[in-house]
């Protein structure tokens, strides 16, 4: 009597206070999204199954259809099944392997075709399914690199076209920028140029995994101190040679003049 009482009133209500632990049938695909698949490399997508306890799965499919169009095509790429979740692949390149907590799906060389949204659909015993999804694209290389420059605020903007996860690095004259040039923002787009007047070659670079592209802005030339020392170098070589043709000019006229004096004396005697 105690038991029957101490279960109807006591156990029975958790059941309704924990709905979630008996139908929560869920699955997460652990991927930071989108995902980014370099062509040739493989991608593998791996999903966490999470089950009640009185749950089991009964089926995993695998599909996957493109990202944008009218009448997207869906198109099945495994099915997982049976009481060992036995998974077959419609394609050799597709790898899928299931348990009862995670599936994991494998592409080996990965073309652009492979890319698009992936959905895993698990199915329960009682045929209950839930679907998690994933974008996949084509990790794509550094394009079209260019700098302009914002007159009105000193600063020179770097853009880049549609690379996977761009980053962007400065240099002046092909040397880390100082303090003396400039600040770079924090996303590495932007220099604000501290020199005045703005001037010589600006090198922005933009970097992925595949690789790298810089493109140059060519301000003014420096007229800095160099100029100014070639100028006075310049100044004191014409000085000195001016100099030295004046000397060799009065020596060659005192030569001239002893000669002559000798002339004189030899015809008085
Ligand atoms: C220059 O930079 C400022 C500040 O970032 C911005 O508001 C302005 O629109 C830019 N001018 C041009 C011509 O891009």
């Amino acid at each position: 009597m105690d038991l029957q009482y101490f279960l109807c009133w006591r156990v029975a209500p958790l059941f309704f206070l924990m709905p979630c632990g008996l139908q929560s049938m869920s699955v997460h695909i652990l991927s930071e999204q989108p995902v980014h698949v370099i062509p040739g490399s493989r991608l593998v997508l791996k999903a966490r199954i999470e089950l009640g306890p009185l749950e089991e799965v009964s089926m995993v499919t695998w599909e996957r259809e493109p990202e944008t169009g009218i009448a997207p095509v869906r198109v099945r790429l495994a099915t997982c099944a049976g009481r060992s979740l036995k998974c077959a692949g419609t394609r050799p390149t597709v790898d899928v392997n299931t348990e009862q907590q995670e599936t994991t799906l494998q592409i080996n060389r990965y073309s652009r075709e492979d890319g698009g949204v992936y959905a895993v659909t698990v199915t329960d015993h009682t045929g209950a399914t839930t679907t998690a999804h994933c974008i996949v694209r084509e990790y794509e290389a550094v394009h079209h690199v260019s700098v302009s420059i914002n007159v009105s605020h000193s600063s020179l903007v770097c853009g880049e076209a549609w690379g996977t996860d761009p980053s962007f690095s400065w240099l002046y004259e092909r040397a880390a920028i100082t303090t003396t040039v400039g600040k770079i923002s924090n996303d590495g787009t932007t220099l604000v140029v501290t020199m005045t007047p703005i001037c010589g070659h600006f090198t922005c670079m933009v970097s992925n995994k595949l690789g790298y592209n810089t493109a140059t802005y060519t301000a003014a030339p420096c007229e800095g101190r160099g100029t100014t020392a070639a100028v006075v170098c310049l100044v004191l070589l014409l000085l000195v040679a001016g100099v030295l043709a004046f000397l060799l000019w009065r020596k060659h006229r005192h030569n001239n003049r002893g000669e002559r004096l000798h002339e004189h004396l030899d015809d008085t005697i």
